[in-house]
């Protein structure tokens, strides 16, 4: 008998959405992984190449090299560069959208303008390329009105304003560039909504949305949702999120997101996680992202029960008649462990330890230490390297014992100054059913 040949597949990025797309991966049997850039947990599983996420002709000339049968992009900057349509241009099988498709993501007017060509319900917004355009429309908006830079600004584009003068001042900010480092030329300003904040992720394969997960990230730093917003301390994915009428209704908006894309000659392909707000009036799109969410995917991969790997392939192949991406109907949870002054500023370079009393296993329903940002020190030791530095995820029967198991592990983790929260899941589990 011929022995099966490897299936080879390239990963890009290196944080702990990478790792757990690695690791689930990697549960497939007879499959052969890289992982640009990668990190030392992903190591584990698969060969790593220190090219940046963003040097898309040296990953071109790596995946021509290497003809990989799958390309995944986790990370949204290579999505915006471009980089599946270079790929896909030498043939090759790439999961994540073009550089057009992914602008639901890459520009919020886009993304708004969108929603109203199609009438999926979102705030009254206002596109501005100018201050005095600002001062013009703000009248418009009730308090507390949301001023967003247009592009992808890592978190730090969107200002929530108590009074207009404060709005006008953001928006004064974003244009000159001293908020985000860059002058803007865009803005959108947005009309304030209150409610339960979710993440919901569909899978597509540019004319079908199918629904995977509803999840929910804790941005703020600090526990009851305080300080300055992160890019994520925790997730939990569980049922308990949405009601089925609800879940019935998001799949309905994914559906119409990926019917308007094609329409317009820009058909999607990956995946879609719409951020929404259930807000009195229902639920209403915050955003799109068009890529896996973190530390989203940390905990919701541990559900999945279809491999992976056969629900990218089917979204790159187009879904057969019938598939539908099996989840177990139980929770999970990730909880980040980050650095001392995250996230204004990260302190690096300091040593980690305990890890070798969370073995590292394919069972989802032990506990996963995914690598966000670490590095090997001068003596192979494991150190420190990013503002969030490992997500700590597993999967169990209720939300509670997943959370259990998580924070017994937590505390066996350590390095100096380590933050993290200590109530995530919080909303959920004070919720009444
Ligand atoms: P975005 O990148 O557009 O999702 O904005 C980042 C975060 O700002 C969201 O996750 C919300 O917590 C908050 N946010 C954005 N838009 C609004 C809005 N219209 N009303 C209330 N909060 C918002
Ligand atoms: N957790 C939010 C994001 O991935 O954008």
């Amino acid at each position: 008998m011929p022995q099966e040949l490897p299936l080879k597949i390239l990963v890009i990025g290196g944080g702990g959405r990478e790792h757990a797309l690695v690791w689930a991966l990697s549960r497939s049997a007879h499959t052969d992984i890289l992982c640009v850039p990668g990190n030392p947990g992903i190591a584990t599983l698969a060969r790593t190449l220190p090219i940046p996420v963003t040097d898309r002709a040296a990953i071109v000339q790596l995946a021509l090299a290497e003809r990989p049968a799958l390309v995944v992009i986790g990370p949204e900057l290579p999505l915006s560069l471009g980089l599946t349509d270079a790929l896909q241009h030498h043939g090759l099988r790439v999961f994540g959208p073009t550089r057009d498709a992914a602008m639901l993501e890459t520009s919020k007017s886009f993304a708004k303008e969108f929603m109203r060509r199609h009438e999926i319900p979102t705030a009254a917004h206002a596109v501005c390329t100018a201050l005095a355009e600002v001062a013009e429309e703000l009248p418009r908006f009730q308090t507390p009105v949301v001023v967003k830079a247009d592009g992808l600004a890592a978190g730090k584009g969107v200002l929530i304003a108590n009074s207009h003068a404060e709005a006008l001042a953001a928006a004064r900010g974003l244009f000159d560039g001293t908020l985000t480092g860059a002058p803007e030329t865009t803005l959108v300003l947005e009309q304030f909504l209150t409610g339960e904040e979710i993440s919901f992720f569909a899978l597509c394969d540019g004319t079908t949305a199918l629904p995977l997960a509803a999840a929910q990230d804790h941005k703020r730093i600090g526990e009851g949702d305080t300080g300055p917003n992160t890019g994520g301390m925790g997730a939990v994915s569980t049922d308990r999120l949405l009601p089925p009428a609800l879940q019935a209704t998001l799949a309905a908006i994914a559906q119409r997101t990926v019917d308007g894309m094609r329409s317009e000659g820009t058909p999607f392909t990956g995946v879609l996680f719409v951020g929404v707000m259930l807000t009195p009036l229902g639920p209403m799109v915050l955003e799109f992202n068009t890529r896996f969410g973190d530390p989203e995917t940390e905990a919701l991969l541990l559900r999945l029960e279809t491999p992976l790997l056969d629900l990218l392939n089917a979204a790159v192949d187009g879904f057969p008649p019938g598939f539908a991406p099996s989840l177990s109907r139980d929770a999970s949870a990730s909880v980040i462990l980050a650095s001392a002054g995250y996230p204004a500023s990260a302190e690096k370079g300091q040593r980690i330890t305990g890890l070798e009393t969370v073995p590292a296993t394919l069972d989802p329903t032990a506990v996963h230490v995914f690598h966000c940002g670490t590095a090997e020190g001068n003596s192979g030791e494991l150190v420190t390297a990013g503002g969030r530095v490992l997500a700590v995820a597993t999967a169990a029967e209720t939300l509670e014992a997943a959370l259990g198991k998580i924070y017994a592990a937590v505390d066996r983790l350590h390095f100096p100054g380590m933050q993290l929260r200590r109530d995530i899941g919080h909303r959920v589990l004070t919720k009444p059913t």
